[in-house]
Formats: C-alpha cells, structure tokens, sequence
C-alpha cells in the first residue's frame, strides 16, 4: 500500500492490518512512530473532523502536521496539481488532501514521492468509511453478515466508499434513495462485483421500509454536500428518506444511528434521532483520529 485513495484499492488484510494497530494505538495514545515526521494536509475544501483528527494524530505519534489551504498555495494562481506533488513530496513525509475533483488527488498521487491519503474528493471519502469499519465492529464485534442500511441521497462521496468497504467486508448493504440520488454507476459495478466474491448482497432500493429491514446500523449523510444547494423539488423527494424515528422502528431492534457529520438537523435527521438512544455518531466521529494513526503509522 503505497496510496490511500479509495478502499477498494486495499486487500482486505491491509484493512484488518490497520484495525489491529488502530486498536493498539487507541489504548495507547502516544506512541513516537511518526518521530520528526510531516504531514503535508491540502484543503481545497473546508473540514472540522478530518482536519483535526490528521492535525492531532500526527502529534500523537511524535510528528507534525502542517495545514495548507489551497488558497494560500501557487495552486490558488494556477500552479498544477503535479508540480505542487513534486514539490510538497521533497519536503514532506506525506501527503493529505481534501480535493474538489476526483482526478486532482489521483494526478497527486501519480506524482507524488511519498504517500497520498485522500481526505475527501467528490467520489469518494475512503478515510470516513475505513473509520465507519473500524467503529461498526468496534461496537458488535463482527463485520461480516451484518446488514447496513443507507438513506438519503446516494450519489455521495460517503455512500460510494461505504459501498466498497461493506462489500469488502462481507457486509450486506441496502442503499435507499430516489433513483436521481443513485450511487455512481462504477462504483457501484466494482461494490457488486466484491459483494459477488463475498458471497453478500448489496441493493439499491427507492424503498425504504425494505432498505432497513432486519438492518443492524442505519446510516445517513447530508442531502447536498458543501456548497450545493438543494432545490425545492429535490428536496421533496428526498423527504421521504429522512432518518426519523418512523423510518427506523423498520431497522432492527437498536440498529445503530450514524452519520458522518456534518448533521443538517431537520433535514436527513431528525434531532430525536440524533441524540437518541441508538446514535453513535460521537463515537463514530471520535474514531476518524484513532483509524487515523493507525493509517498513518503504517502508510509512511
Ligand atoms: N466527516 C468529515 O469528513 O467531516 P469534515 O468535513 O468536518 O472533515
């Protein structure tokens, strides 16, 4: 593994790989691995959690991270992606970064000397989804034959890497949206061929009742993604996959609550489900720093 772009660059041993040293750094904290390293973190797009997370991970491990907005760099006046991984890789130990299009953290990774972590493009959002692995066993101690549903809009970054992770995993995977919000056609014929191999199911349903049924964790993510805004007609068809507490007495009883954050409260989730019972989204959120480590610890 030189690379983390997408999860399913990675073989199912790299991942539980990295969920054992998760482990192992989680319960203790500070460990020098990373000592005198840098992290080179480039934001396109702004980011609480990954930020942070990446920023005190590499203090836990005895390194340094060093914050870029994109703006601030020559990217911001025209300077190509490849020539700022050339350079960032003469300097840093490794490269994060939060990109608007796909094919930027690819072109980044193509020329870059040293490890690249995609922080978020519009594709995909692999650290979100190894971290989600990574709390769902945490919490019922398996992956496989466990049943993740997801409602909302679908043809998101989150859906797509969870998509490949569950089918990885052998996790079943019933995606709920309107058939506008479906996941990415390529994404979704790599996830079936996977969840071939792993003998699992992965649907794409416009119902949501059958989505969540016999489902363990129900997920949802924002309808439209920074700095889309929905219009009206859009967000009425999405009214129906809002995660209420109607929708998830369909689920299983005490299927787990997540979401990615952040939340538009009232929109994809309701606050009762949010901060109900059910929710894990803190620890969910808490978990993005120790993947983190255990990512970092053995990718640089
Ligand atoms: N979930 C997530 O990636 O959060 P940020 O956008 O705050 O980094």
């Amino acid at each position: 593994m030189m690379h983390f772009i997408s999860v399913q660059d990675l073989k199912v041993q790299e991942i539980l790989a990295i969920f054992r040293r998760t482990d192992t750094l989680k319960k203790k904290p500070i460990q020098p691995l990373l000592k005198d390293k840098n992290l080179a973190m480039v934001f396109q797009k702004p980011s609480t959690r990954t930020r942070v997370s990446f920023e005190v991970a590499m203090n836990h491990l005895g390194g340094h991270a060093l914050y870029l907005n994109s703006h601030d760099l020559q990217m911001g006046r025209g300077e190509t992606i490849a020539d700022t991984a050339r350079v960032l890789s003469r300097y840093a130990d490794a490269i994060m970064a939060r990109v608007f299009s796909h094919k930027d953290v690819v072109e980044l990774a193509a020329r870059s000397g040293v490890p690249v972590i995609n922080g978020l493009s519009d594709l995909l959002h692999p650290c979100q989804a190894l971290s989600d692995m990574y709390t769902i066993h945490e919490k019922l101690g398996r992956l496989r034959g466990l049943k993740l549903a997801y409602t909302g809009n679908a043809r998101n970054n989150v859906t797509h890497s969870l998509c490949h992770a569950c089918s990885k995993l052998g996790m079943n995977m019933s995606v709920t949206c309107p058939p506008k919000h479906a996941p990415d056609k390529a994404v979704l014929r790599d996830s079936m061929a996977n969840a071939k191999a792993t003998r699992t199911v992965l649907e794409v349903t416009p119902d949501p009742k059958k989505a969540l049924k016999g489902a363990d964790i129900v997920y949802t993510d924002t309808w439209f993604s920074m700095g889309n805004r929905p219009s009206r007609i859009e967000e009425n068809a999405l009214k129906p996959y809002q995660l209420n507490s109607s929708l998830l007495r369909h689920a299983k009883r005490g299927a787990l609550v997540m979401h990615c954050l952040p939340a538009h409260r009232g929109q994809e989730i309701t606050d009762d489900v949010m901060d109900g019972p059910q929710s894990i989204v803190w620890d969910q959120a808490g978990n993005r720093l120790h993947v983190q480590k255990g990512l970092l610890s053995l990718l640089v």
